[in-house]
């Protein structure tokens, strides 16, 4: 996308580049979660990454088969977002020494990306539904539904002990 080329012409268009952004997103955070599960103590934290994980490799899936149901081939475009998100959680994590800390340092990094992808993922729902694509829309709030979970339960691990434990 061009600064002067103006590629985005319709709300189509606006969805379908949006969905590239979260399937690039989605796709960046199944390279970078692997690397946060190496560096994380806290066995719990481990497992919750973990099970993300897992979760957000179903995520790529179900957005592979929303771009299907629209006929149009998936692939992602540059997010520079969620580069910026991944960059900043490995530069600060390479500053931290005591590993209790380094846990809480993880768990704002996890949450900062949970909260960008809730974020594209409830614009593009609602313009699924303005779109009439609820078939689509099904889709999305599923992945939805498991980013706000996976966000519950680091907020939950955080004020439960990573923190006290690094204070
Ligand atoms: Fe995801
Ligand atoms: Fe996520």
């Amino acid at each position: 996308m061009g600064l002067f080329s103006k590629d985005i012409k319709s709300m189509d268009d606006l969805f379908v580049h949006t969905l590239q952004d979260i399937y690039y997103a989605e796709n960046q955070m199944v390279k970078s979660l692997p690397e946060m599960i190496d560096k994380a103590t806290d066995p719990q934290l481990e497992q919750a990454l973990q099970s993300h994980l897992r979760e957000t490799e179903n995520h790529v899936r179900r957005l592979e088969q929303a771009f299907r149901l629209q006929g149009i081939e998936a692939k992602g475009v540059d997010c520079p977002a969620i580069d910026g998100i991944i960059e900043e959680a490995e530069d600060v994590a390479g500053e931290v020494d005591d590993k209790s800390v380094l846990d809480a340092a993880l768990i704002a990094a996890a949450q900062a990306v949970e909260h960008y992808e809730i974020t594209r993922y409830g614009s593009l729902i609602a313009w699924a539904a303005q779109l009439g694509r609820s078939d689509v829309g099904t889709l999305l709030q599923q992945n939805l539904d498991e980013e706000k979970a996976a966000d519950k339960k680091l907020t939950t691990l955080a004020k439960g002990k990573v923190n006290r434990k690094a204070a």
